[in-house]
């Protein structure tokens, strides 16, 4: 559980959602703060994720009357205020005692979608009654070996009105979150899918050891087969298997490398967003199948230039946890309001009144695929390496043959 004695800033100082980060990573027990933060080994995917950012760059237009700048769409068939969600993230009770239902409330009071978690702290039911009427939520599933406790989450999920299925694919084994695997999880697990087997390797290690290995494309035709929900695969990272997706008959593929948290040097979610659309293009079916992607968004920008690249729509994870973590419900809905204002402000200066409007043309990738020269920091190896030890040495004790 998280400190929530510690005197914290104003929400009203908080500007951008690296604030909010700073403030989780005070409030936050050092476990949460393990869980929440943690990437995969050395953590390189986990920064490349934002930093790819930083290699694309802006065209903007000018003299296009940009007073009115409108972000709303619709995912799903669903529609959305705006073009992000909130995106599953497991365990939010180690960030504050109301758990995911805040997050459910601040999408509620936003107008945003909700994916909501297999591994939340708070069950599935207790996220749905805390919805507003008409609010959306999709489901994110871990499928489980026993196909038919799998079969009755998801239709549980469908008969509470879930508007998507999000299967995630990414995790046939669990990444090594060393941050994480160095705790102990000391709290109760989600209930849905069984007992925690082992506890001294950190809270991931602990409730996701029911994680089938064995799924496959085939198992596409049962998941149709037992559910209505259009159905996602969270996890896609190239071009090949976002066709597959689609040849079978996916509705949605969420781009993403799980947030840096499972295979290290695994490429940014933005750089595979490039590579999915041009096979898409080159097929003739962009549209058929809505892309999401997810990983490292912390700016209006970020977002944007994901939209200009051929996103239907934006996930966020740790951001909103970080908000959470601080100020609860209220602080995810600042960090939704920064977002809005940082995306408004990026789209009156770029000439986009719509997100319609936001082209291809708004940005430069050239540089996106390009590793060579680009350096992340190995934060890991820099604090342990050690360089060769050189003691000074006095020239008076040096014997005159060294002199
Ligand atoms: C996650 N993510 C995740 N994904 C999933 O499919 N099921 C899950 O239970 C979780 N749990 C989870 C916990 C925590 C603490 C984090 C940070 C992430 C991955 C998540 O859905 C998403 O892909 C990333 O969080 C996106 O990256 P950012 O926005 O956190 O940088």
């Amino acid at each position: 559980m998280a400190t929530q004695k510690l005197a914290v800033p104003p929400l009203s100082s908080v500007l951008n959602l690296f604030d909010f980060e700073a403030v989780a990573r005070r409030v936050l027990t050092p476990n949460a703060w393990a869980y929440y933060s943690s990437g995969a080994d050395d953590e390189l995917t986990l920064r490349e994720n934002h930093s790819a950012f930083h290699r694309i760059w802006f065209r903007p237009r000018v003299l296009r009357n940009v007073r009115d700048v409108r972000l709303e769409t619709v995912f799903l068939g669903s529609p959305t205020k705006l073009p992000i969600y909130i995106t599953a993230t497991a365990l939010g009770k180690l960030g504050h005692p109301q758990g995911e239902v805040a997050l459910t409330r601040a999408a509620g009071t936003r107008g945003i979608v909700q994916m909501m978690p297999t591994l939340a702290s708070c069950s599935l039911d207790e996220m749905m009654d805390a919805a507003v009427p008409g609010q959306s939520q999709w489901f994110q599933l871990y499928v489980n070996p026993n196909r038919e406790l799998t079969r009755k989450i998801v239709q549980h999920a469908e008969a509470r009105g879930c508007k998507g299925l999000f299967i995630t694919v990414d995790a046939p084994a669990l990444g090594h979150r060393e941050k994480d695997m160095r705790t102990k999880f000391e709290i109760d697990a989600p209930k849905v899918q069984g007992s925690v087997s082992e506890r001294t390797q950190g809270a991931a290690r602990a409730i996701s050891g029911f994680i089938d290995p064995t799924l496959d494309w085939d198992d596409i035709r049962w998941f149709r087969s037992i559910t209505k929900m259009p159905i996602a695969l969270k996890g896609i990272q190239t071009a090949e298997d976002a066709l597959l997706a689609h040849q079978h008959g996916i509705d949605a593929i969420v781009l993403s490398n799980h947030g840096g948290r499972q295979l290290d040097t695994s490429r940014s979610a933005i750089e595979i967003l490039v590579e999915v659309m041009s096979a898409l293009e080159h097929e003739g079916i962009v549209g058929k199948m809505e892309v999401y992607v997810d990983g490292g968004f912390k700016r209006g920008s970020d977002i944007v230039k994901a939209l200009a690249l051929g996103a239907t729509g934006v996930g966020i994870g740790r951001p909103f946890l970080y908000a959470m973590s601080g100020y609860g419900q209220e602080g995810v809905e600042r960090a939704l309001d920064l977002l809005k204002d940082e995306m408004e402000m990026v789209m009156r200066m770029l000439g986009a009144r719509s997100l319609k409007e936001l082209t291809r043309s708004m940005v430069i990738t050239k540089d996106l695929t390009t590793h060579a020269g680009v350096s992340i920091r190995d934060n890991l190896s820099e604090q342990i390496y050690e360089p060769l030890a050189y003691t000074s040495v006095d020239p008076a004790k040096l014997p005159a043959s060294k002199l």
